[in-house]
């Protein structure tokens, strides 16, 4: 396929890698300071763009992409509250749109985990729930979209915390807490603590390859597909 790479940071350079390792062409690579190769005829004529900026770009990103029907795999985080939106732009315009918080295969099966655990602890009292996540120094948004979605499935399957919050004390919410430590691509750590004992559940990335082959998989996986997709379209979870 003819990929092109929206923001060339550290994931843009990393999916580089993977997409030639798996026999694509990078057909055009925009960052921040040369936007105007949007309008070029190489990424025009891209199979599909492979989105990793920044969470005050990326809706703008993939609105020019619907527009000039190019299909879109996004990893930017922290731009969710918009995502009904996007999806109602790329439904109305019949485009394509993947989008995962987290495209390392390995999570999203800890995610499958994390709701069975969830629905396990639902009749069972005594326990709090929290989350703890670790990233790299550089990294935006606070908490993590990772943390969100695991907090989220945790009060799709579990009755009596009810909302997330950042270091909230109160009982009815998760608490979620994040720490910022140099050259950690993504931990996340699931506890439910009771009196009496403790379930700790966690996830380490030990490199950002992982995200970068989640991304590339989704690229082939959308080829010739309209609609939106997520990891667990790719995973048939
Ligand atoms: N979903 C996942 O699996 C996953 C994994 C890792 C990172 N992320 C997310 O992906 C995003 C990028 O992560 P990163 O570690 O590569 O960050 P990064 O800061 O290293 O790279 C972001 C790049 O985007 C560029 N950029 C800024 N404005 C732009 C614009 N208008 N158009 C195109 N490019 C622009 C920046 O110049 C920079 O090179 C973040 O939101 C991060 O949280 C998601």
């Amino acid at each position: 396929m003819k990929i092109a790479l929206i923001g060339y940071g550290k994931m843009g350079k990393e999916i580089e890698k993977m997409a030639l390792e798996r026999g694509h062409s990078i057909s055009s690579i925009i960052d921040q300071n040369n936007t105007n190769d949007f309008s070029s005829s190489d990424f025009l004529n891209s199979d599909v763009a492979i989105e990793f900026s920044k969470p005050e770009s990326a809706v703008s990103n993939y609105k020019y992409c619907f527009k000039n029907n190019i299909p879109v795999v996004s990893g930017t985080t922290g731009w969710l509250k918009q995502f009904d939106k996007v999806k109602n732009i790329c439904n109305e315009k019949n485009q394509t749109f993947f989008y995962a918080s987290n495209f390392s295969l390995g999570v999203n099966i800890f995610f499958e985990i994390n709701k069975k655990l969830a629905h396990l602890m639902k009749p069972i009292e005594g326990y709090k729930v929290s989350i703890n996540e670790i990233h790299h120094t550089q990294k935006l948004d606070t908490p993590s979209g990772t943390a969100i979605s695991l907090a989220e499935q945790i009060i799709e399957n579990l009755s009596h915390q009810t909302s997330w919050a950042l270091n909230s004390s109160n009982n009815s919410e998760i608490n979620i807490t994040a720490q910022r430590i140099a050259n950690t691509p993504g931990t996340h750590t699931i506890k439910y603590e009771s009196e009496i004992d403790e379930i700790t559940l966690e996830h380490k990335a030990r490199s950002r390859k992982g995200f970068a082959l989640g991304a590339v998989l989704a690229a082939e996986f959308i080829e010739n597909k309209k609609g939106i997709f997520n990891m667990q379209d790719l995973l048939n979870l």
